[in-house]
């Protein structure tokens, strides 16, 4: 029986550390690893220094990145020991490590075990050898495979990422990708559109016309078919890119998207408390510099209403959820509110969007373009 979770509290670590820097990734991260131990070290003391910012239990801890699983077991035990010195963690029902398919090894699994990570994130992307060439990932197919048989075979709740809309990829090679997990019983499969993202090598490649751009139709068409393809095997889609068997959703998605407080540590990591959003400084040097002084490095801005109700539309549609126009209705001014409820009804009546329950969703043929949607929806202070 699927768990509801009113209330998510939950954590995040960013491990800025990978082998190699894929072509097409923009997250914080550096491939040297000299600073590994301080950038460890100064984590923890981020978690002392902010430990009066959350009083509430702790339900989710995500190790993210970069690539947490690169640490060793001490550097992960020594995190989550800062984190039960200084919060409330001792009713925490997910640590999850997002990890890489070339890092697995059963001598890995076990210590992440010891130390209860109860949750594998394995960023295979895909099975095929001349995609991950083009992607630069540190691990070829035989790689993946051999991880994914170790993770299977060690842990019950763990997730596969798979990007699709590759260069060159056409809906049969996507379907070689999707129909290899069919070999795993996976609780937890996240699917993503590859996006080219300003200066990344992917980006100034396809400039260079020397690989071919992404292909928005194939894109499309690897969507929906992932989506009939995963909802027959008795997926539930609860977010655009994300299925999941019954029960096993990510806890820390849940927290994000419930706009549930959460703290992040590490450079680049983002917080959310009570309507501010806060995020670490995008620099290892600039974040140990300011962690040695007892400082932090850190960005904040207040969500004004529209902001709150931007995004309650945006993940309202993402989800599987849908948004509530009545709890949008008392968080902003009549005009907004007027224009809001033209827009969605002009999209009803187009079949863009449709009403359920009292809730707007984005009707099954439309759903690739949801976040085009959801934009058109957006009010302006
Ligand atoms: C930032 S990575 C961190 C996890 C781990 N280092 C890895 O690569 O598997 C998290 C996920 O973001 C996705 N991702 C990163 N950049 C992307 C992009 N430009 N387009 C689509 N997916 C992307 C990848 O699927 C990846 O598994
Ligand atoms: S996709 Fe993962 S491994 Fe590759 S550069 Fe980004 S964070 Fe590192």
């Amino acid at each position: 029986m699927q768990k509801k979770y009113s209330y998510i509290a939950s954590i995040y670590i960013h491990i800025p550390f990978c082998k190699k820097a894929c072509h097409y990734c923009d997250y914080h991260f550096t491939t040297s690893s000299t600073s590994k131990r301080d950038i460890v070290n100064s984590i923890c003391s981020e978690i002392e220094l902010r430990s009066s910012e959350m009083s509430e239990t702790v339900k989710s801890i995500y190790f993210g990145g970069g690539t947490p699983s690169i640490l060793e077991k001490n550097d992960i035990e020594s995190i989550i020991d800062s984190l039960r010195d200084n919060f409330n963690i001792d009713e925490v029902i997910e640590i999850t490590l997002e990890c890489n398919p070339d890092d697995v090894s059963l001598k890995k699994v076990n210590d992440w075990i010891s130390i209860n990570v109860n949750r594998i994130s394995l960023g295979v992307q895909s099975f095929n050898d001349t995609e991950l060439h083009i992607m630069n990932r540190s691990h070829d197919s035989k790689i993946a495979l051999r991880s994914l048989d170790i993770i299977s075979k060690s842990y019950q709740n763990y997730s596969v990422d798979l990007i699709y809309g590759m260069p060159n990829s056409s809906l049969e090679t996507w379907k070689f990708n999707i129909e290899t997990l069919l070999e795993y019983n996976i609780p937890h499969i996240t699917t993503y559109a590859l996006q080219v993202e300003d200066k990344t090598a992917l980006k100034s490649m396809i400039k260079k016309k020397k690989i071919k751009n992404i292909d928005e139709k194939v894109q499309e068409e690897q969507y929906y078919y992932t989506n009939k393809f995963l909802k027959k095997l008795n997926y539930i889609n609860y977010e655009f890119s994300s299925y999941s068997k019954p029960g096993f959703e990510c806890k820390n998605n849940l927290a994000y998207w419930n706009r549930d407080k959460y703290l992040g540590f590490g450079p680049s990591a983002h917080s959310y408390i009570n309507n501010f959003r806060k995020w670490n400084v995008s620099n290892n040097s600039k974040y140990l510099d300011g962690i040695k002084k007892n400082e932090l490095s850190q960005f904040s801005e207040k969500l004004s209403q529209n902001d709150i109700a931007n995004e309650m539309i945006m993940v309202g549609l993402r989800t599987k959820e849908g948004f509530d126009l009545n709890k949008i209705k008392f968080m902003v001014s009549e005009k907004n509110i007027n224009f809001l409820n033209k827009q969605v009804e002009f999209k009803i009546s187009n079949g863009i969007l449709i009403k359920k329950n009292n809730k707007i969703h984005v009707a099954e043929n439309y759903k690739f373009i949801t976040d085009g949607v959801s934009s058109d929806l957006f009010l302006i202070d």
